[in-house]
């Protein structure tokens, strides 16, 4: 699970990792919000999967499957302060099951596994420890400004050098840097307005 501040990546580097697994791994995106149930999760989880013999549940063919849970702290929390989400992936976990919601019969689910990101300063900030403890957790940061520098620059300069652009080299030269500069100037404004 990585954790970690608003927009500092958690999403488009696990998008990024995941989307270059090998063939034997599918990948199926999981994104939380304030509504998510258990019951519409169970629906998305158990879409990708195949009945195998008897009670048994698995991915097609010998593939393995990757669920990725995006903002795993954003479901409501109920009266009892459960997150009923967490509950049923929770008992995936811990058991290997869950069970058919109509005819109350035991599901038990093969060859996958989860990962997670979430924003300790959002949603309920913290997730259940009994469903926590599963998971390795890894903090990111928010890149530092020379990070951030290499990379609106590199992005800018790719734009600007494209073939199809046909921009005069001088012109490239000159106004990558400061272009690049103002952005991030201008994006820590936007970004300390928002806060106040
Ligand atoms: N390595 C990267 N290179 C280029 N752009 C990036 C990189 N990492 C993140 N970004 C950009 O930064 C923005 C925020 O990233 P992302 O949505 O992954 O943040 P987040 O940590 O998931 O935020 P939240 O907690 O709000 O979901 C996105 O527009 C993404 O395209
Ligand atoms: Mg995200």
């Amino acid at each position: 699970m990585l954790v970690g501040g608003s927009g500092c990546g958690k999403s488009a580097l696990l998008n990024e990792i995941l989307n270059s697994m090998p063939e034997e791994y599918s990948v199926c995106n999981v994104p939380f919000n304030y509504y998510t149930t258990s019951e519409l999760l169970q629906r998305v989880l158990e879409k990708p999967l195949e009945k195998k013999a008897g009670r048994n549940y698995a991915p097609p063919g010998t593939k393995k499957l990757i669920y990725f849970i995006d903002d795993i702290n954003m479901p409501m929390v109920d009266m009892y302060g459960t997150v009923q989400p967490h509950t049923l992936i929770r008992q995936h976990m811990d058991y290997g099951h869950w069970y058919d919601r109509t005819k109350h019969t035991l599901k038990d689910i093969h060859n996958v596994q989860y990962v997670g990101a979430m924003n300790p300063t959002a949603g309920s900030f913290t997730i259940n420890p009994r469903l926590q403890r599963h998971f390795s957790v890894f903090a990111v940061s928010f890149p530092s400004m020379d990070s951030l520098y290499r990379i609106y620059s590199s992005l800018l300069d790719q734009h600007l050098k494209s073939a199809t652009m046909k921009f005069n080299p001088t012109l490239i030269r000159l106004s990558t840097k400061p272009t690049s500069k103002k952005y991030m100037s201008l994006n820590q404004m936007a970004t300390a307005r928002e806060a106040t």
